[in-house]
């Protein structure tokens, strides 16, 4: 017996295609702890249209659900909402099995795509901000979002079932047999979906805003938001919560949260960070400690999300900072965190560049520095920890006045 799928039907016409990827750890450098999906959707009116595909293993997946509701050939029109692979990796066999009439893309989309595939066979048909496409009885509507996740990134809103298929947006991480939000864990949809937020959206936030504002207007007629990775939100409080997540992340506030990251070589170091912790956390504010020989880089970022500081140690080794703090030091110059209390520490035989280096990086994420690092000659010893504590009781003091102010 040959493997079948099933399509999921999520409203009168439209059904859930898609892929689960139960296995995927890793997503460009961001852990997927807990797997993903790559929704693609089938609208089925006069014409039968396939809204994004899925990535390249999964094509036959995604085939054999769509076979559960008609045969693939009839489908007469492809959306490709965003050209990443994990959304076009199967395209091109699609469009070989399906011979479509047209394929839909933004101006940037059909570039990509030109640009991934080379040979795709196929014209892309451009779309643009506010077009619209007759399905017959069912219409698609088109919105620009440039940037939320790449420069061709669109969504297109069905406007009789009031189904916005968002794309990256709103999305998450997380496998699961369950289609629909609403019957999943609340804790694990807020902590995935800002985990989502975090590693993918973050320095785009400013974009992310703008294409807010445009979905606004649809929202007095929004029933149902269809990602493509993660479930489906159809009631309103799931809808209202995740738009009111994306506007308060994109805002990116101060919260009062400090985010402590260090690695360690003989536990000075660590033993700096702990204290330092204790300093903060003696005003009321809650912090986490993140050991970088424990934690991964994408779930900092996600502690930052909610933070308002972030203070980093590293001892010096070979005269720089340790490899795994340059690893997340780098990852999040490029996530672009703001609105951050910043302050850099460590311990040091001998002339203690990491301290200085950590430094200049955490200014240049735009940090708001507590005022030169704090460091420590091999290890620390009485006063020296209480030189931590007080330190941390500085970022407390900086933070809790941001947060006022
Ligand atoms: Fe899910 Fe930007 O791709």
């Amino acid at each position: 017996m040959s493997e079948s799928f099933e399509a999921f039907k999520i409203a009168e016409n439209v059904y859930w295609v898609g892929a689960i990827d139960w296995d995927v750890q890793d997503f460009h450098g961001y852990l997927t702890s807990r797997g993903s999906t790559y929704n693609a959707y089938l609208i089925i009116d006069e014409k039968i249209t396939l809204i994004d595909t899925v990535k390249g293993p999964f094509f036959k997946e995604m085939l054999s659900r769509i076979a559960h509701v008609i045969d693939p050939k009839k489908i007469d029109y492809i959306v490709s909402n965003h050209s990443e692979m994990d959304h076009t990796g199967s395209l091109p066999q699609t469009i070989a099995a399906v011979s479509p009439e047209k394929v839909f893309a933004s101006k940037m989309g059909a570039r990509a795509l030109g640009n991934h595939f080379h040979s795709l066979n196929q014209e892309i048909t451009v779309v643009g901000d506010g077009d619209s496409l007759a399905l017959g009885e069912m219409n698609l509507s088109f919105v620009g979002t440039p940037l939320c996740h790449w420069p061709d990134s669109m969504v297109s809103y069905l406007n009789e079932r009031g189904i916005l298929f968002s794309q990256d947006v709103f999305g998450m991480h997380l496998a699961s047999s369950e289609r629909f939000a609403d019957q999943l864990d609340e804790s694990v949809l807020d902590y995935e979906a800002g985990k989502y937020y975090a590693n993918i959206m973050l320095h785009l936030s400013g974009m992310v805003s703008k294409a807010l504002v445009k979905m606004e207007k649809l929202k007095s007629g929004l029933s149902m938001i269809a990602p493509d990775h993660g479930p489906i939100r159809r009631t309103k409080e799931d809808v209202d919560s995740i738009i009111e997540s994306y506007g308060r992340w994109s805002r990116q506030e101060p919260c009062k949260k400090a985010v402590v990251v260090y690695d360690t070589m003989w536990g000075s170091t660590a033993k700096m960070a702990q204290v330092i912790g204790d300093g903060i956390a003696a005003s009321g504010i809650v912090v986490k400690l993140m050991a970088m020989s424990s934690s991964h880089r994408s779930n900092v970022a996600t502690e930052i999300l909610d933070a308002g500081a972030l203070v980093v140690g590293s001892p010096t080794i070979n005269n720089s900072i340790f490899p795994t703090i340059a690893d997340v030091m780098c990852y999040l110059s490029g996530l672009k965190p703001k609105n951050l209390v910043g302050g850099a520490f460590g311990s040091h035989g001998w002339s203690g560049e990491a301290t200085k280096k950590l430094q200049e990086m955490l200014e240049n994420l735009g940090c708001d520095m507590i005022g030169d690092p704090l460091r420590v000659e091999y290890v620390p010893d009485d006063d020296a920890l209480k030189q931590c504590h007080q330190f941390g009781e500085r970022i407390a003091e900086r933070l809790l006045k941001a947060c006022d102010g």
